[in-house]
Order: structure tokens, then C-alpha cells, then sequence
């Protein structure tokens, strides 16, 4: 932990000692929020601070948000209306941190039409939580803590996790993609691994605590550099599988033209990592996906599904898919459908495309009316359940005693 970080982390811990004060965390999105939430927590308890379920009763309500998506803007704000009635009452801080913030718009928002808003805070700036907090509740300051510049991934932050058994570990931050229709390059920064002595260390700890599931975080984790001994994502996974006691190894989310051969092979080596993998196709058909800019073809992604399949035993996959890319047709998303036919996913992830303010997508010709957009998820929807339902009562058939995938 940094030497200013303790230094703040104690001084709010001497002023509100013997208060019993609360806090809730309202995490919106990923599973790198999820983490960075449970990273957020062991500060606040480091500082004093006791966890609260329900945020209505909290003397602390922290806002981890997202922006991937447009649905989760609209949670925000509606829930800092709601607690707006609260904090006249009881005096709630109120702090909002996360991807969000990183959006000039967004934070204008905040500013100008939520302004009991005490402490804002960014992706690149949350180890500074405990000196935000401090000059709040102490110097009664509001706090506007966002940087644009990428930080370093910070180590030895203290962490409370949320589960017994199965932790997450963060590998690597941020994206240098640009997929047209995603914000998370603008928000999270280029892409920085952690050093993987640093990783695996983290994984021995929670092995020795009683760990026994892993799942190594990252916005494109099978781009994640090592150094001259742990080299890439492969090796990664090699050196974490001969952790004792950590029994089931996942990963998330890596991205199709970076899964070479190396990460395949490694897999199928590697018997404790999960034979369900998660390959995002986003959509079916060349033409969208060029758009996409995912640099891969429906033919290129089959076949790195077939061959995941072939060279790795029992592997099923699992997908997030977009519907309603500007300018796709009828007919494009056919090719959609097909790939999802083809390859049976176990589990398919299916989101409405949602314009992002700043992405390239934001500007192309050919929005896709929402009620398009919405007759093609339902059909999407159809065919997934089918395919999972069928691929349920197979798997009841030919494995009478093991159903479940691991
Ligand atoms: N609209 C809809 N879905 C999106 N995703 C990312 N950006 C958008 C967007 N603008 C989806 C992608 C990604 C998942 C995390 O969210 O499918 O893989
Ligand atoms: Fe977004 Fe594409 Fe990066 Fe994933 S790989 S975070 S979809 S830009």
C-alpha cells in the first residue's frame, strides 16, 4: 500500500473511531468493477468503516458504475434520486467512482444536476478513496478526484472479498481494440499488465486461505504481457495451474484474434482450467464485424471455435452477441443465428446495441430502430434457450451422474 494511502486510511480511522459508522457499495457492470468494489471495501474497512446491506441505512454510499451499456446510467440516476431524500435526513456521503466518471458528459451531469454529490472519483484514481473521504468528512470538501492519464494496476491495495471459495484476480486493465461500439478504451485506458510474480502471488495467498476457484480478470486477458520468464497469457495459465489448492481455473474475457495456439495448448495441458470458455462473437456476419472493427471473420471465428473444441476435450464455449450493430440487415443477422446454430454455446450473453457518446459506431449511417433491434433479440433469445434446453436434456442423457461443467 502507498505511504499517503495509510496515512489518510488512519487519520479517518482516529476521527470516526467509535461512531459505527456504515458504508454500501452499489456495484453496476463487470466482474473488473465486482473486484475493484471488493478493493474499494477493504479501504473502507481498513478506515473504520462497517459493511451495510442495505444502502438506505448507510452513512457512506459508494456507486462503483458503468458505462458499457445505457441501462446502467439510467440505475444510476435514479438510485441518486432516491437517495437524495435520504442524505437530507441522515447526512449520507455520497461518493460515485468508476467508468462512468471517466466520461467528460457524465461527470458534467453529476456536477451540474447532482450536486450533493460529495466525492467523484475515477478509474485511474481509486487507491485515493481515503484521502477523498478524509477531505470530505473532514474538511467538508467537495471532492472531484479523475484523471485521464493510464495509472500503473496498484498493488497491495487490502481487499475484502465477497466469497469463501472463488476470488477473482485482476491480470490486466484497460483495451487498446476500439471496437466501434464500445466504450471501455476511452474510459479505461490502454491496455497495462501486472507483473505475473505479482499475480501468482496473489493466487498462493488465496490458495493458503482456502481458495479454490480463480478467475483472472481482464478486458482482453489473452493479450496480457509477462516478462522474459512468464511471457504471455499462456504461460500464465501454466504457472497458475501448479498452484496447490486452487482446483478450477477461469478466465474473462479474452478476445478471438488474440487466441493463438499457445493459450489453446495451454488449456488443454492444463486440466484445472474450466472447460467452458468464453469466446465473444458479437456478431455472425464479416461485413458487421469489419464495422465492428473485431478484426476477425464469421469463418475465422468457426474455426477457432472448432479447433478450441477439437484440441481441448469437453470444451463448450460460451458468447456475448450484440444485436441491432448500425446498418446491419435482416440478412446479416441471419448469419448470427447460423453461427449460433452451428456451435451450440452453453451460455450466450445477449445485449441490445446501445449508442455510446465519443465511439466511431455513434456516427455510422443506419441506426437499427428499437423495434427491430427488439424483435431480433427475441428471436435470438428463442434460439438460445432452445439450444441450451436441448443441450440440458442431452447432457442428462449421457451423463446421468454428472451434469454439471466445470
Ligand atoms: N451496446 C451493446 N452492447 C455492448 N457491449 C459493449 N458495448 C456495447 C454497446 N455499445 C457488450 C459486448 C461486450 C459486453 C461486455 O458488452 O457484447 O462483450
Ligand atoms: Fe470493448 Fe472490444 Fe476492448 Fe472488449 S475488446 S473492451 S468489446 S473495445
Amino acid at each position: 500500500m502507498q505511504e499517503n494511502q495509510e496515512k489518510f486510511i488512519e487519520l479517518v480511522n482516529e476521527k470516526i473511531r467509535n461512531q459505527n459508522l456504515k458504508y454500501s457499495i452499489l456495484t453496476m457492470g463487470c466482474q473488473l468493477n465486482e473486484n475493484d468494489s471488493e478493493k474499494i471495501a477493504g479501504m473502507l474497512e481498513k478506515m473504520g468503516y462497517k459493511y451495510e446491506e442495505d444502502y438506505k441505512n448507510a452513512d457512506l454510499v459508494l456507486f462503483n458504475t458503468c458505462c458499457v451499456r445505457e441501462n446502467a446510467e439510467e440505475r444510476l440516476f435514479g438510485k441518486l434520486g432516491e437517495i437524495k431524500k435520504i442524505k437530507e435526513t441522515k447526512g449520507t456521503i455520497i461518493a460515485v467512482g468508476g467508468c462512468m466518471m471517466q466520461e467528460p458528459i457524465m461527470l458534467e451531469k453529476i456536477n451540474k444536476s447532482y450536486r450533493y454529490v460529495d466525492v467523484v472519483f475515477g478509474t485511474h484514481t481509486m487507491q485515493n478513496l481515503p484521502e477523498d473521504i478524509y477531505k470530505t468528512i473532514i474538511e467538508k470538501k467537495k471532492v472531484k478526484d479523475v484523471i485521464d492519464i493510464d495509472g500503473e494496476i496498484i498493488e497491495g491495495l487490502p481487499i475484502k472479498r465477497n466469497d469463501k471459495f472463488r476470488a477473482s484476480v485482476t491480470i490486466m486493465n484497460g483495451c487498446n481494440n476500439f471496437c466501434s461500439y464500445c466504450i471501455v478504451p476511452y474510459v479505461r485506458g490502454r491496455e497495462r499488465s501486472r507483473e505475473p510474480e505479482k499475480i501468482l502471488e496473489e493466487v498462493r495467498n488465496l490458495a493458503k486461505e482456502g481458495y479454490k476457484e480463480i478467475t483472472l480478470l481482464g478486458q482482453n486477458v489473452n493479450s496480457y504481457k509477462g516478462n522474459d520468464k512468464i511471457r504471455n497469457f499462456a504461460d500464465l495459465l501454466i504457472e497458475v495451474n501448479k498452484i496447490e489448492g486452487i482446483e478450477i481455473i477461469r478466465f474473462e474475457s479474452p478476445h478471438p484474434k488474440d487466441f493463438k495456439d499457445d493459450v489453446i495448448d495451454a488449456i488443454a495441458k492444463c486440466e484445472k482450467v474450466a472447460r467452458i470458455i468464453h469466446l465473444p462473437l458479437q456478431a455472425g456476419n464479416t461485413k458487421v464485424l469489419n464495422e465492428m472493427n473485431r478484426k476477425y471473420t464469421k469463418e475465422q471465428y468457426l474455426e477457432l471455435a472448432y479447433k478450441i473444441k477439437e484440441r481441448v476435450p469437453g470444451a463448450v464455449l460460451s458468447t456475448d452477441i450484440i444485436v441491432g450493430f448500425p446498418g446491419e440487415t435482416d440478412e446479416e443477422f441471419e448469419d448470427t443465428l447460423d453461427v449460433v446454430r452451428k456451435l451450440n454455446f452453453e451460455q450466450i450473453f445477449m445485449f441490445i446495441y446501445s449508442v455510446r457518446k465519443g465511439t466511431r459506431a455513434e456516427t455510422m449511417p443506419n441506426h437499427i430502430p428499437e423495434n427491430i433491434k427488439s424483435e431480433r433479440f427475441n428471436r435470438l433469445k428463442i434460439l438460445a434457450d432452445k439450444i441450451t434446453q436441448s443441450i440440458f436434456w442431452n447432457t442428462l442423457f449421457l451423463y446421468p451422474k454428472s451434469c454439471s461443467v466445470t
